[in-house]
């Protein structure tokens, strides 16, 4: 398992994390249901072990914590996959296979889907990335907290990747963050800040983003920022 050297702990404290053994705990109390009772390292075993050939593997598997139709499911801090971008989504399930998004056990989510496509094949990746943008895009929430004009001046930097309207930019590798849940947004920041994500020696476009990141200092500049991200959907 590769650790980051000098990570300090992120500030969950405004974040609610619920890992999936909890999860199935509390499903299991309120008399819970099919998939959700088995915990993530069941449910990647038994991925490795499906008969794809003629099923779904988005809906099977995916489903659990993103939805459906890739809508995404806070409560387990699954985002919502349908509109993203096919380089960025197969990008995504590749740093996340190599284990260089989410081999920390300290945070639970991402270490549980990194358990989900630790052993899928490039074919796999293939048909996934077809299926899931093939999905329809869902609305996120307005968001409430934090301040969007200040945010806009604090997006500034954030533009000369993300672009002007946050439509991303294939060449560079930063993907589109209009239209995106703010809850994720501002839990990827913190992230990002705290060296969970971009943290990884090989990861050269996560460090860029881990760099740029800096320059939100404190928790309110990262809210301001998300809220206008979020005014731009
Ligand atoms: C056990 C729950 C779980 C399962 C099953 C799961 N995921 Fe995830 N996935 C997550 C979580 C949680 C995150 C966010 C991790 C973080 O906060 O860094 C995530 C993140 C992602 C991302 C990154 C999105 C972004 O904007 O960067 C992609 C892509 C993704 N998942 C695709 C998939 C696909 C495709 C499948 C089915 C093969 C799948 N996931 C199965 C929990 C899961
Ligand atoms: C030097 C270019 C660059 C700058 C400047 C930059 N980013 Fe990024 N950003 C990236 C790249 C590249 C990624 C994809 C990282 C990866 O592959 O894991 C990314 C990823 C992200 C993500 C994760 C999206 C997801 O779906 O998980 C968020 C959120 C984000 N950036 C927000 C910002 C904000 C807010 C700013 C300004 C404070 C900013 N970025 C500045 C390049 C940049």
């Amino acid at each position: 398992m590769q650790v980051c050297p000098e990570l300090p702990s992120p500030d969950f404290s405004r974040i609610t994390v619920i890992d999936m053994k909890t999860l199935i705990k509390t499903l299991l109390l309120a008399g819970g249901i099919g998939v959700l009772t088995q915990p993530a390292t069941l449910l990647a075993q038994q991925f490795s072990q499906l008969d794809t050939t003629f099923q779904s593997i988005g809906n099977q598997v995916c489903a659990t914590c993103h939805g459906a139709y890739g809508q995404g499911n806070p409560v387990v801090g699954g985002p919502s996959l349908a509109g993203l971008e096919p380089w960025y989504l197969r990008s995504q399930l590749e740093k996340f296979r190599a284990g260089w998004r989410g081999a920390q056990r300290d945070y639970i989510p991402a270490y549980e889907m990194q358990a989900t496509v630790s052993n899928i094949s490039n074919a796999e990746i293939d048909r996934l990335v077809s299926e899931v943008t093939s999905w329809p895009e869902p609305d996120p929430e307005a968001y409430s907290e934090g301040n969007a004009a200040h945010g806009q001046q604090l997006y500034t930097t954030c533009a000369t990747c993300h672009g002007m309207s946050a439509e991303g930019n294939e060449a560079l590798k930063a993907p589109a963050l209009a239209d995106r849940d703010s809850w994720y947004l501002y839990r990827q920041l913190n992230l990002f800040k705290s060296g969970f994500r971009g943290g990884h020696p090989d990861d050269v476009t996560g460090a860029q983003m881990r760099a740029s990141v800096q320059v939100l200092e404190d928790d309110q500049a990262v809210k301001d920022v998300v809220a206008y991200i979020n005014s731009l959907n």
